[in-house]
């Protein structure tokens, strides 16, 4: 794992839509791990913004609310739609997003199982971190194992989302599809982005803390390719600064990044 520490939440974002850029344009079939929140909206207006093409690309959402209508403004589907499909070249065919309105949602799941596989498996999967600790979806006591199925969400992450609808938590749904912890570690790479004070607590317990499954994005450790992108807020906590910043000054592989 690398962790790397921009000054602000704007250069964190750019480094994490320079690296999309970058794979897109090496491999322009790439397929993509998509996630949502409101730290990602910047990092979709970043891309939209660059001269990457996403025509050749195949996008896999990590997550959707059960029950919410596709075309509900708080759908990760219209989400996606309105951040991202919208406005870049990806044929829309391409991208899939868990099916959170599926009579039958154990076979949605092994249907996004099966295809990722088809696609050949994410290559890039982009993750943001929930104060609960979640990643995709995956609240505490998701089995580090896990595939795509539904769970039920935290009081806290209802409470964290509550902003999208309405302020009101009781607005959000209690149960959501997404990929399993399991599912994500098969990407071949991470890029988790994380920024503000708010997320300093938990960044430091997924990068530094024990890989448990109370907090699902600890999981990253066993991942061999995994690179987490902080603002100094969300940085706040971590112990070990000294060190994950020596080796972004110095690794020859973040030298055309240094200068953002
Ligand atoms: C939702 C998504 C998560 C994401 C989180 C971050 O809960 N299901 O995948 O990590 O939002 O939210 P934000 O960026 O708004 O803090």
């Amino acid at each position: 794992m690398e962790v790397i520490t921009q000054a602000t939440a704007e250069q964190a974002v750019k480094l994490v839509s320079r690296l999309i850029e970058d794979r897109v344009k090496v491999k322009p079939g790439a397929v993509l791990g998509l996630a949502t929140g409101r730290t990602m909206e910047r990092v979709y207006a970043q891309l939209a913004m660059s001269s990457a093409s996403f025509k050749e690309c195949t996008t896999f959402n990590l997550d959707e609310y059960i029950g919410l209508p596709s075309d509900d403004a708080q759908s990760y589907r219209h989400y996606m739609w309105e951040h991202f499909f919208s406005k870049v070249d990806i044929d829309i065919q391409n991208t899939f997003v868990p099916d959170g309105q599926a009579t039958d949602l154990q076979q949605a799941a092994t249907d996004f199982e099966n295809a990722i596989e088809t696609a050949g498996g994410i290559d890039t999967q982009l993750l943001g971190i929930g104060v609960a600790g979640h990643i995709g979806f995956n609240e505490p006591l998701s089995s580090i194992m896990s595939r795509t199925r539904d769970k039920c969400l935290t009081p806290k992450t209802r409470e964290q989302n509550a902003a999208m609808f309405g302020g009101d938590a009781n607005k959000v749904p209690k149960r959501a599809l997404t990929m399993g912890v399991g599912t994500i570690l098969q990407a071949r790479e991470l890029i988790l982005l994380a920024t503000g004070s708010a997320k300093a607590d938990i960044v430091a317990r997924a990068v530094e803390g024990p890989i448990t499954s109370m907090v699902s994005a600890s999981s990253i450790q066993l991942h061999p390719n995994c690179k987490v992108i902080v603002d100094e807020e969300a940085a706040g906590c971590l112990q070990g600064r000294e060190y994950y910043d020596f080796v972004f000054a110095n690794e020859p592989e973040w030298e055309r990044y240094r200068q953002n």
